[in-house]
């Protein structure tokens, strides 16, 4: 078990797979960006999720060095955060499968994001089942106290904790039992063109549908004067579906200027009407956007140096991990040899 003296451990991870989009970025990514410091951070790029979908080699190759650099730009000090590929500690695919075996499939079929995945396919991979099992063994694995997520990840968190309540009922406690981290506002940002369906990667490349956060000042400005709101004029905070564009936009500004939803309202009681309003949200958008995307550029210059930072995380990241899986084998009755 980890040291309660130390500083709260943090774990969270994202996948190199389709656009990364504005909800990544106000979800999950500029709060680990804020975090640092304040608590140990471990940030992964999980290579070995995107596979539960097939993915061209040479795209996963280039999108996982991408995000790498993108996460770097939005902000991750890899001095003070430990920022790594997944695939690079091969204790996560062996902690997975030590807690798939404590892992009952009816836990796993009870996925709503399993559920809707598989919907959509015609033959659905073991690896897409399994894949909350994988993402408890890269939280459990660090000990990890919190992790900090979007609304969406929720109930794999909530997997998380049972899987090692078990595990730690069955083998004597071993595993921390972690916390999910869901942000008051910004938990869930919706699709520009649907706002009754939260923004995503793999519809972030439908035109209107997100903020890619690689667009250009003109995209940016495009896609949010093109979102869906209603036939109204009022600029005001509401919870009903009719008003689920506004409230998105809404939402977006208040989360970028860390204002309180009477101050929003405040900025807009004299505009004049949805026009000015997607105006203003733009401009704050890029002016979030803008200095992320040309850092971005630059990292993406220097491959050698994005090497090097996964290869200083990858082995800072094994020196947590690896020791846990062993501990954890120790404890489930395997011979573990000390070279291992
Ligand atoms: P992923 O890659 O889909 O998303 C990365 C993070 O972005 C958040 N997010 C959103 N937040 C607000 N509004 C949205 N529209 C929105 N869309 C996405 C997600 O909640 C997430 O925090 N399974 C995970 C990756 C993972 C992981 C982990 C996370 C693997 N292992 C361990 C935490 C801990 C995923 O696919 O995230």
């Amino acid at each position: 078990m980890s040291d309660p003296t130390s500083k709260r451990r943090v774990f969270s991870g994202i996948q190199p797979s389709g656009n990364l989009h504005l909800g990544n970025y106000l979800g999950a990514i500029r709060r680990w960006v804020d975090e640092q410091g304040e608590k140990e951070n471990f940030i992964c790029v999980v290579d070995l999720h995107a596979v539960t979908v097939y993915q061209d080699p040479d795209e996963l190759r280039d999108q996982t060095r991408r995000l790498m650099a993108f996460l770097l730009a939005a902000g991750i000090d890899p001095r003070r955060t430990t920022l790594f590929v997944q695939s690079h500690v091969r204790a996560h695919a062996e902690g997975a499968w030590l807690l798939n075996c404590v892992t009952p499939i009816g836990w796993l079929e009870r996925m709503t994001q399993y559920k809707a995945k598989a919907a959509k396919q015609e033959s659905v991979l073991t690896g897409l089942m399994t894949y909350p099992v994988l993402q408890a063994a890269d939280i459990l694995l660090y000990s990890a106290h919190e992790v900090p997520v979007g609304e969406d990840q929720k109930q794999h968190i909530e997997l998380a904790r049972d899987i090692a309540q078990r595990y730690n009922h069955l083998y004597g406690p071993t595993l921390v039992v972690p916390e999910p981290m869901i942000p008051k506002v910004g938990a869930r940002i919706m699709g520009l063109d649907d706002p009754t369906a939260k923004m995503s990667k793999s519809s972030a490349s439908v035109r209107g549908h997100a903020v890619a956060l690689t667009d250009s000042d003109d995209e940016i400005r495009r896609a949010i004067k093109r979102a869906v709101t209603d036939s109204g004029r009022e600029i005001v905070f509401d919870d009903s579906p009719e008003k689920a564009g506004v409230n998105n936009l809404l939402t977006i500004y208040q989360v970028l200027t860390s204002k309180s939803q009477d101050e929003v309202e405040a900025d807009f009681s004299t505009a004049r009407g949805y026009g000015d309003l997607k105006k203003t949200v733009a401009e704050v958008v890029i002016d979030a956007v803008a200095p992320i995307r040309s850092r971005y550029e630059e990292l993406m210059e220097d491959r050698g140096e994005l090497d090097r930072l996964m290869a200083i995380g990858a082995e800072r990241a094994r020196s947590i991990a690896e020791p846990k899986v062993r501990e954890m084998k120790e404890k489930m009755g395997f011979i573990v040899p000390a070279e291992l």
